[in-house]
């Protein structure tokens, strides 16, 4: 978990966050072990801008995988992390796109603080493909 948090924090450093100045750095951990880092990455016309979390899953996804564990999230201005920064509610529908319940989000916070979550909490009555598409 601290291994987890600390390539979260190394994420932020590729940030590309010239309108909002927010670093913000993920690390997933597949079900196999291998960890996939991402970044928020912006645009000038603000919509097309991609989260961290989402990063580190399309990078992951394309790879080919499709079972994952944990995910550690950090952010914070000009890269300073002064609290949690927890994944914002299209980051949490693209985690229940693939994974359950118990996927873990950690979130790194100022001075080595890590919070865990399950997803089942940070999305309760969520809407999944598995559930509600058969
Ligand atoms: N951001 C993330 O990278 N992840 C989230 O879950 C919430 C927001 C980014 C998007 C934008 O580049 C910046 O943080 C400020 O909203």
């Amino acid at each position: 978990m601290e291994k987890l948090a600390e390539l979260a924090i190394e994420a932020m450093n590729h940030a590309y966050v010239p309108y909002s100045g927010y670093k913000v750095g993920a690390a997933l951990l597949c079900a196999d072990g291998t960890v996939y880092q991402g970044c928020n990455i912006e645009n000038a016309s603000y919509t097309p801008t991609v989260c961290a979390e989402r990063t580190a899953f399309f990078k992951a996804v394309y790879d080919g995988h499709r079972e994952f564990t944990a995910i550690a999230v950090c952010g914070g201005k000009d890269g300073v992390i002064t609290g949690p920064f927890p994944p914002c509610g299209v980051c949490r529908q693209v985690m229940r796109e693939f994974c359950g319940d118990d996927f873990i989000i950690y979130l790194v916070g100022a001075e080595g603080s890590i919070e865990a979550l399950t997803l089942a909490q940070l999305l309760p009555h969520s809407f999944c493909a598995k559930e509600h598409m058969n």
